[in-house]
C-alpha cells in the first residue's frame, strides 16, 4: 500500500497483524502447515486499512477497532480461498493458489475453517452487532457469486445485472468494512450512514477495477492471470459497455464469440473488440464517477489524518496497477 495512505495507522496495522497471526493457529499439523504458507503471502489489506481509517475518521482507534479488522480479514481470506476453487484459479497474491498447491478439498475446509475463526473472533468479544453486519455482507457475497454464475449461463449483457453482482461480491464487504470501523468509534448514526454509503461506492469501484485488470492487467503485478473472466463466459463492466457501443451486427458475433469454447486468439479477439470500443475507458470514468461521489461524502467530516488518507484510498482504488 502507498505509505501516505497508512503513515496515520502505521502502528495500528502493525499491531493488527500480530493479532491476526495469533488468531490463526491449529493443533493439527497439516492445518498449521498450510496456515503458515497463507500468511507468508499477505493481501493489501485494504479492508483492515479502511477499517482503522474509518474509526480514526468517526473517532478513535480502541480495542473493538481491532476486533473487527481481525474478523474481516478472516472473512475476506476465506471468500478468496473459496473463491479460487469456485473460479479453478491457479494463482493468487503471485503464488499458487490454495486449491492449486495442495487441492480442492483442502481449500474448502481451510476456508470453513477461516470462516469459524472470524465468527467466533466477534462471539468471543461480544461484538454482536459485528457479527450481524458482516453475517449479512457474507450472506450477500454468496448470492453475488452465485448470480454471477446464473449470469454467465443467461449470457446477461445488462449493466444493471453486472452493478447487483459486484455490489453482492465485493462492495458488500467493502461498504460493512467502512460500517463496522465506524461502529467501533462512535454511536453516531449519521456517521454510520455516510461510511456505509462511501464504502459501497468505493467498493463498486474497487471490483470495476479489478474486472479492467483482466483485460489490460499486468499479471506479474496483479498476482493473478488475465484473461481468465472472458474464459469463463463472465460479463463484465469494460465488455458490456464495448457490446453497447458497436455495430450489433458486431458485438452480436462477439456474444457469441464469448459464449463458445474459446482458444487463445479468440481471447485476443475479444480484448481488442473491448479496447477499441473504448469498453476500457468508459468503464474506468464510470468507477472514478463512483469514487468522486464517495470523496464528497467524506469531506462532510471534519478534516483530520484518517480523512486525508481515506481520499487518497480513494484515489487509490482506481488508479492502482495491482
Ligand atoms: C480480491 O480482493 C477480491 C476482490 C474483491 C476483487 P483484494 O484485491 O483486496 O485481495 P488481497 O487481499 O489484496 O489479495
Ligand atoms: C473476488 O471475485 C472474490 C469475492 C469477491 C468473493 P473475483 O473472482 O472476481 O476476484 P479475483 O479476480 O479472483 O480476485
Ligand atoms: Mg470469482
Ligand atoms: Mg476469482
Amino acid at each position: 500500500m502507498i505509505k501516505t495512505i497508512t503513515e496515520p495507522i502505521a502502528k495500528e496495522l502493525e499491531e493488527f497483524e500480530k493479532y491476526f497471526r495469533k488468531v490463526l493457529n491449529s493443533k493439527i499439523g497439516l492445518l498449521d502447515t498450510i496456515i503458515r504458507y497463507l500468511v507468508a503471502r499477505k493481501g493489501k489489506r485494504i479492508r483492515p486499512i479502511l477499517i482503522f481509517l474509518s474509526a480514526g475518521l468517526a473517532g478513535e482507534i480502541n480495542l473493538r477497532t481491532y476486533i473487527a479488522a481481525t474478523m474481516v480479514e478472516l472473512l475476506h481470506t476465506a471468500t478468496l480461498v473459496h473463491d479460487d476453487v469456485v473460479d479453478e484459479a491457479k494463482e493468487r497474491r503471485g503464488f499458487l493458489s490454495i486449491n492449486a498447491r495442495w487441492n480442492n478439498k483442502i481449500a474448502v475446509l481451510l476456508g470453513d475453517f477461516l470462516l469459524a475463526k472470524g465468527l467466533l473472533v466477534a462471539i468471543e468479544n461480544n461484538e454482536f452487532e459485528f457479527l450481524k453486519v458482516l453475517s449479512e455482507a457474507v450472506q450477500l457475497m454468496s448470492e453475488g457469486e452465485i448470480l454471477q454464475i446464473q449470469s454467465s449461463r443467461e449470457m446477461q449483457t445488462d449493466e444493471d445485472r453486472y452493478f447487483e453482482i459486484i455490489y453482492n461480491k465485493t462492495a458488500s464487504l467493502i461498504s460493512a468494512c467502512c460500517e463496522i470501523g465506524c461502529i467501533s468509534a462512535t454511536e453516531d448514526l449519521e456517521s454510520r450512514f455516510k461510511l456505509k454509503e462511501f464504502g459501497r461506492l468505493i467498493g463498486l469501484a474497487f471490483q470495476i477495477r479489478d474486472d479492467i485488470f483482466d483485460y489490460v492487467g499486468q499479471s506479474s503485478l496483479i498476482g493473478k492471470p488475465v484473461g481468465k473472466d472472458i474464459k469463463e463466459r463472465k460479463i463484465t463492466l469494460p465488455l458490456i459497455y464495448a457490446l453497447q457501443r458497436a455495430p450489433s451486427n458486431e458485438a452480436n458475433s462477439i456474444i457469441s464469440l464469448v459464449k463458445s469454447r474459446k482458444k487463445k486468439k479468440d481471447i485476443k479477439e475479444i480484448i481488442n473488440f473491448v479496447l477499441s470500443n473504448g469498453g476500457i475507458t468508459s468503464a474506468q470514468n464510470r468507477a472514478a464517477e463512483l469514487v468522486q461521489k464517495a470523496k464528497s461524502i467524506l469531506l462532510e467530516f471534519p478534516d483530520n489524518p484518517s480523512r486525508r488518507s481515506l481520499l487518497y484510498l480513494s484515489d487509490f482504488i482506481i488508479e492502482r496497477d495491482r
